[in-house]
């Protein structure tokens, strides 16, 4: 008997042994076969049973169940120790509180975006709401309702980029006007951010991809001088409140008349310098009174109503006030150039 009891305490020490130093899931079934699998060192002490004297088995039988339930409670907690290890991150198992933090690098906005939204703004605080339109566009809308000649060079495949279907990457942001006059009636006050493309060819200052801001205002009796006031209110808020505005005559096909518009010089202040051209004037974009054939094209009666439109080059605007010279920048997407504009906004 105590022989017996003495070979049970011997497995008992070597089983705890084995457990303790089985450090893998794997480790730990090796262990549990070796010691309660069908030729471990239990199981070889439950055959030995039946050998005993028959007064000895059932201490001998209670000995060794207590001994393999110590082992069997053993390789559970093991096991569970060693399921919640693994279920750990690299970050968790070796934490290193002397390694430096990560800096998370946060988006900021794109040059083009930070002039978009502070055009919008300004004429917002005027009254102007936004109004979007496709930048896939129909002939219609693109042409032929702003009065476009039918052989204006524009329309030309070598300027404009045609679908198979006679659609077209809208070329400039003047069809939204068209797209808003359709659905409202007057009075109007939109502008219209959005991307255009002509077929350029890439260069300090021409991009086939580019971004205007369209502005279209119809009401009764409106006149030269409120567009005029308009676009002196808007130069003054984007580039400072000395800035002068002239308008020198042009002509556009959905205005009538019509004007292109210039800043005074900002780097200057209207000196002249190599910026301007020694011009004192930095030249910005188009605008006019919109022509009655513009309004007869979409249902409004031109005898009725009266309005003004303008539009200007977004990347125009930035490359004036960041002091960029050449327009690719913008669209390359290299940090060091987008890092520079951190703190603006
Ligand atoms: N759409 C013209 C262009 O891309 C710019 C323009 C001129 C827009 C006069 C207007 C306008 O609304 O009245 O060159």
């Amino acid at each position: 008997m105590s022989k017996y009891i003495d070979n049970i305490s011997l497995a008992i020490e070597t089983a705890r042994e084995k457990l303790a130093s089985a450090s893998s899931a794997a480790e730990l079934e090796n262990a549990r076969v070796s010691l309660i699998g069908r030729n471990g060192a239990f199981t070889a002490l439950g055959k030995d049973l039946a050998s005993l004297p028959s007064e000895e088995r059932p201490d001998a039988g209670k000995a060794l169940n207590a001994a393999k339930e110590e082992v069997l409670a053993l390789i559970n907690v093991l096991s569970a120790k060693i399921a919640t290890a693994s279920n750990l991150g690299e970050k968790e198992r070796a934490e290193d509180l002397t390694l430096p933090g990560r800096k998370w690098k946060i988006g900021r906005k794109h040059p083009v975006n930070i002039v978009i939204d502070d055009c919008v703004r300004i004429f917002r605080r005027m009254g102007f709401i936004v109004a979007e339109g496709p930048e896939i566009e129909t002939v219609f809308h693109n042409f032929d309702a702003l009065n476009t000649p039918y052989d204006h060079p524009s329309r030309d495949t070598a300027d404009t980029f045609y679908f198979a279907d006679g659609r077209l990457l809208r070329t400039q942001t003047s069809p939204v006007q068209i797209r808003v006059m359709e659905k409202q009636e007057p009075p109007v006050r939109i502008v219209a951010p959005g991307r255009c493309f002509r077929r350029d060819t890439p260069d300090a200052t021409h991009s086939a991809n580019f971004h205007q801001i369209e502005g279209l205002y119809v009401d009764k009796d409106v006149s030269m001088a409120d567009l005029k006031s308009v676009l002196l209110q808007f130069a003054r808020e984007l580039m400072g409140q000395d800035v002068n505005i002239r308008l020198r005559p042009h002509f556009f096909p959905f205005t009538e008349p019509s004007v292109e518009y210039d800043f005074s010089c900002v780097m200057c202040s209207g000196k002249g310098c190599r910026i301007c051209k020694h011009s004192g004037w930095l030249e910005i974009s188009g605008a006019g009174m919109v022509n009655p054939a513009v309004f007869s094209n979409i249902g409004y009666d031109p005898e009725k109503w009266s309005g003004f439109a303008f539009g200007m080059g977004i990347e125009r605007i930035a490359m004036i006030r960041y002091k960029i010279t050449d327009i690719r920048l913008l669209y390359e997407n290299d940090g060091r150039f987008l890092n520079q504009f951190v703190n603006i906004h």
